[in-house]
Order: structure tokens, then sequence, then C-alpha cells
């Protein structure tokens, strides 16, 4: 009987009992490949040495002193590397213990921001449906997935408004381009923020590549520019939710370079510490900081862990490793082996109807029929029969349903370790390929 509320009560779960590489080692000893990286984390693997030594130094030294009070060293330290190579005009950091966590504080930055600079009428958030923000109130309002909101809507922030996705394999129309796909897509913004008063709209959030909910789905090529220009034209700020798809995850530091565009706020989680530690942070450009610093002198929030020593000693170890190990190389050499080998191996499936991603994310969207995209019935839980094999035959992946609409649609997203070898690779397409099997013959 145990007496921890667990995250799914009803199922007995494994004991992760020991970390070796890319793979967890559960207590009778069975081995599962992290495909996944639990969700989208692991992206050293479980046993790095370095980062293993920082976090016992740092303890060694001091674990823990309130950021009221002081600094720290590995706080300045992890700064300084995250700026250095932030787009735009990011150069200051804000640090805190996870990914909803970055997203309120981004949430209240930008309404704080408004409030330093005489524009108090600007209390609209934008979002987009099918995005995943965090499970905190404030995220989860921002958030566009219908079934994480549901219960929960009469406590849910009423001033925040969602768009449609960019979301091509569903929602492109056959006459019409990728690029003028983009275009209207983005116009949605346009026009909401025409509908809710251009100077009442503080920022527009969105994850540059989406992550849990749609699965790995990068924008199509423009998207992002024109969004931003449609910011920049309504003084309205930009929050790229970086928490899933950063740090490397797609090939680049931070997943926006690819698109050439900078955000104003710009959260980061998960890859930022690996998993060896709950960290994450909030990078704000120069103009918001100055305005805060000019104005009331004081960003009002804060947590008791934020800029924790020892969480921040091991984020810098995993992105000094990352530099070090060139590990970015390696995440754009298997993204397309990866890529490849699910394209050999689903490429032809009748019920995989995509392939997507970039670097080392990506995901197959499962559909009932490839022609004409139609999704499996709900009531199938095909998401939950793939985990349930992938586990089976020692491979973690991260199957969701609901990625069409918060209710019908399945797909698979794959985050390896930024370490995988092309044979790990292989390894992880075949036991999926047999999981998928097995969950469609079940
Ligand atoms: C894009 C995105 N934002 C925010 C979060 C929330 O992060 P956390 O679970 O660390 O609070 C997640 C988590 O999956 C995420 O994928």
């Amino acid at each position: 009987m145990t007496h921890v509320f667990h995250r799914y009560p009803l199922n007995t779960l494994p004991t992760a009992a020991k970390g070796d590489g890319i793979e967890i080692v559960d207590g009778d000893g069975k081995r599962y490949i992290d495909a996944s990286g639990g969700a989208a984390v692991s992206c050293l693997g479980h046993s790095h040495p370095a980062v293993i030594q920082a976090i016992k130094d740092q303890v060694d030294k001091i674990a823990f002193a309130h950021t009221s009070f002081f600094t720290n060293e590995p706080m300045e330290a992890l700064a300084d590397t995250l700026v250095a190579e932030a787009p735009g005009t990011l150069d200051q950091v804000y640090f805190v213990s996870g990914g909803s966590e970055a997203v309120e504080a981004a949430l209240k930055m930008a309404r704080q921001y408004f409030v330093e600079i005489g524009e108090p009428e600007r209390r609209h958030v934008i979002a987009r449906r099918q995005s995943y923000h965090g499970n905190t109130i404030g995220a989860l309002s921002a958030g566009g997935n219908e079934w994480r909101r549901a219960q929960f809507a009469p406590l849910l922030v009423p001033s925040m408004h969602h768009i449609a996705p960019c979301y091509a394999y569903r929602d492109q129309t056959p006459d019409e381009s990728e690029e003028a796909y983009g275009l209207r897509v983005a116009d949605e913004l346009e026009a909401m923020i025409q509908e809710l008063g251009p100077r009442t709209v503080a920022a527009f959030i969105a994850e540059p590549v989406v992550g849990a909910t749609l699965g790995a789905v990068p924008p199509v090529p423009g998207y992002l520019a024109r969004i931003r220009e449609i910011c920049d034209r309504h003084g309205v700020l930009l929050i790229f939710d970086e928490v899933m798809c950063g740090m490397g995850r797609t090939g680049t530091l931070y997943a926006c370079d690819v698109d050439g565009v900078a955000p104003d706020l710009l959260a980061i989680a998960k890859g930022l510490g690996a998993g060896y530690q709950p960290v994450g942070a909030v990078l704000v450009s120069a103009e918001i900081y100055r305005a805060i610093c000019e104005g009331s002198g004081f960003f009002q929030h804060g947590h008791t862990y934020m800029g924790h020593p020892t969480a921040c000693a091991a984020a810098l170890a995993v992105q000094q490793t990352i530099r070090d190990d060139d590990l970015l190389t390696n995440v754009n050499t298997m993204g397309e082996h990866l890529s490849q080998a699910l394209e050999e191996r689903f490429g032809n499936h009748h019920h995989v109807g995509d392939i997507r991603g970039r670097g080392l994310f990506r995901a197959i969207e499962l559909v009932a029929d490839r022609t004409t995209k139609d999704p499996f019935d709900p009531a199938r839980k095909l998401h939950a029969r793939v985990k349930r094999e992938a586990m089976a035959r020692g491979l973690m992946c991260y199957p969701m349903g609901g990625t069409i609409d918060g209710a019908r649609g399945d797909h698979v997203l794959l985050a390896p370790p930024f370490i995988v070898t092309k044979g790990d690779v292989d390894t992880i397409v075949d036991r999926l390929g047999d999981a998928v099997e097995a969950a469609l013959s079940g």
C-alpha cells in the first residue's frame, strides 16, 4: 500500500532504481531506453559524471541561500552563459524551478511592464489552441488544451484568449502554399487584437515548436516572422515558451533561432537542467528590464527556491557539457537519422499520417485512415496502448491523445538524449515500430 498520491493512482509503476546513460533500470533490473527524455527533459541521459560532480561540489560549498539575502556564483555564471547566445535583446535571466513557474513569471512580467510604462489598460493575453504552457492556474489559462482546461474552467483567468495553432498537416488547404497558410493563421492574431482593442493586449504567447499537445509541430516558414510583425505593429509583447523545444532539443540552443525571430520574453526549463535538478528561467529583454528598474525597481513576484544554487550548478554543468562535447552537432545529425529511420519504418504505414519535428524532437501522428486523415475512436485510447506496449519492450516514448482538438487524435513524441548514437536510434525506432503494431492489433 503506497502513501504517495501518484500521478496515475490506479496504475502500478516500476521503480526507477538507477540511471545508466540513455537507460533507466527498474527495481527488477529491467532496462528502458529513455527515448522521450521523460517528457523532453533528460537531454544528457541519466548518469552524466560532470553534472553529478557539479552537484556534489556545490552541496559541499553551500546547497541553498535565499535570493532576498544573497546572490550565488552558479546563478550568476549560468545567466552569463544563457545570455551569451540569447536571441535579440534578451539579456537578463530570472530563475525559477520549472516550466509552469517560468510561464507564470513571464506573464506577470509582461503585465507589470505595461503598468510601469503607463499603459495599465493592457491586460489581455493571446495564446493558441492546442498548446500547453503548464498546469498552474495562470499557465493553464494560457494553454489551449481543452482536455486539460475543461474541469478547471471556472478557475481560469478570463483575460486569456486563443487563436488557431500553426498545424499545416491538418489545417492547410489543398490550394494553399505553406507560406500562404502560415500568413493566414498568423493573421488571426491581428484579428483578435482588433477584436479586443489594440491598446488592451499585453502579450502573445506560443511554443515555437509545439510539444506535448500537438506532437513536435514546427511552424511553417514565415509564420513566426509575421507574428513578430503583428506584435510590433501593436506594441504587444511576444513570449516564446521554449520549455520543451528549447535548450538544444530542436537543433539550436534557442528553438526560435531557426526561424530568426526573437521574442521579448523567453521561458525555458526541462533541458536547462536535464532533470538533474528542477530549474527553469525566463530570459528578459533589455527594455522590459530597464522599465522595471527605472519604474518601481522591483518585479513583484518571487519564489523561495528561485536561483537555487544547487539547481543552477547542475544546469551550468549541463550547458557546459553541451558546448564542450559539441552535442548540438549530434542533435542535428542524429535528428536527421531519426527522421529517416521513422520514414523507413512508418513512411508507408496505413495508420501513420504524418512524421514531423526538428532535431531530436520528432513525432508520428496516428490515424485510422491515412488518406482521409480520420483519427481513431478516442475511446480506444490508442496512445495509452502504445505507451504500455513500448514500456513492455523496454522503451520510453511520450504518446498523447487529443492531438486534433483535445479529444480526437493520437501522436507519439520522441525526444531522446543528445548523446544517442546511430545504433541507439535504430533500436528506438525498431522497438517503437513493434509497440505501434502491437497497440494497433490489440
Ligand atoms: C511548452 C511547455 N510549457 C510549460 C510546461 C510546464 O512545465 P513544468 O511541467 O516544468 O511546470 C511544459 C511541460 O511539459 C511544456 O511542455
